[in-house]
């Protein structure tokens, strides 16, 4: 059986007009990729636009620095991506004479681009014959074709891809790759997928047997997100500051430092642009505070910082005193790190 024809009629209905879906050019391609990687299309949109008004070429995202690199990244998190897009431009400006490549292999090479973004690219912008493969993908093949052999498993994996290449159109690759990205995020969701409605219901075997809350298998359990967190406890003076955390997200609505969630070495975090631009001194490097949650695990360390002047970056954040510290309510492990500190200076 092969799903090509149904998968490409189901794509002329319900094509989603992207815009970097109206170009070929594999610079504008790779940049919406890798901030696809990142987000959803409707967060995404607003970002491709904004990279690509900085940068519209590669020499420009090239010559920018970068801080200014990072500053269109923020929000987006996960900033080596960010980092290793800056430095595959500068590859590419110059060692390829400016000219950002298309072809599979040479793609594979570059700094941040895997399988998944090399067989975007390389379809998209040249119509190579690769087969994207990614959750969407694993979860659409698993479901129609009935596989529950685990996609975390090396035989899986090896399953998916074979079958993921054997059910790519060749003579359309590109609409074949983004009708499946369509078809995942549209169609086949992970939750509640539109079965009644949908073209393969009569030959998908999840749906006849019932199995589409279960498939596709992963046979570990969802792995316990890791996260790397470094913490700057600024003070100046008797005053520290400190932020509310509004997102959705572990510890909504307790107050922390200013935090840089990344998995820095102790070199890159007092290199990183924030910690540069704070100009205070450093006068104590804690060592890893391991934090588990239920699916999580943290490890922390804090940076504290004195600082002899006011500075801009802190101007989002609230100014506390030491005596009024108590009344915000913090995580345990900001409790566990301040248990081991001195009172303030
Ligand atoms: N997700 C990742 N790449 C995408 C693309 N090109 N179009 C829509 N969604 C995507």
């Amino acid at each position: 059986m092969n799903i090509s024809c149904t998968l490409l009629d189901w794509y002329k209905e319900n094509k989603r007009m992207l815009p970097w879906r109206e170009t070929t050019d594999a610079y504008t391609i790779w940049v919406s990729e890798i901030i696809l990687q990142q987000t959803r299309v409707a967060q995404g949109m607003a970002y491709f636009y904004r990279f690509t008004q900085a940068f519209p070429t590669v020499q420009h995202l090239a010559q920018a620095t970068e801080t200014e690199v990072l500053r269109l990244w923020q929000g987006l998190g996960y900033y080596s991506r960010a980092r290793n897009m800056h430095k595959t431009a500068q590859i590419v400006a110059e060692q390829f004479g400016g000219v950002f490549p298309s072809d599979y292999p040479t793609l594979l090479s570059l700094p941040g681009i895997g399988a998944y973004t090399a067989a975007a690219i390389a379809s998209f912008a040249s119509h190579a014959p690769y087969a994207v493969v990614d959750g969407n993908v694993y979860r659409v093949l698993a479901r129609i074709f009935g596989i529950d052999t685990p996609i975390d498993s090396t035989t899986g994996k090896k399953l998916f891809n074979q079958l993921a290449q054997e059910q790519l159109d060749q003579t359309a690759p590109a609409t074949y790759n983004q009708a499946m990205m369509d078809f995942g995020a549209i169609q086949c969701t992970p939750q509640s997928p539109s079965c009644e409605d949908c073209p393969f219901a009569e030959q998908c075997i999840a749906y006849r047997t019932h199995q589409t809350d279960i498939l596709p298998i992963k046979s570990k359990k969802t792995a316990q997100r890791k996260r790397f967190f470094w913490y700057l406890d600024i003070w100046n003076d008797h005053y520290t500051y400190l932020q509310q955390r509004t997102q959705k997200d572990i510890w909504q609505g307790l107050y922390e430092p200013m935090l840089i969630e990344e998995p820095l070495s102790e070199l890159e975090l007092l290199q990183h642009p924030t910690v540069a631009a704070l100009k205070g001194d450093i006068v104590h490097i804690s060592p890893t505070y391991k934090h588990v949650l239920s699916h999580q695990i943290i490890e922390a360390r804090f940076v504290k910082i004195h600082l002899t002047q006011e500075n801009d970056l802190l101007q989002a954040m609230q100014k506390i005193s030491d005596t009024e510290l108590s009344k915000y309510p913090v995580s345990r492990l900001i409790e566990r790190y301040r248990a081991t500190q001195a009172p303030a200076l």
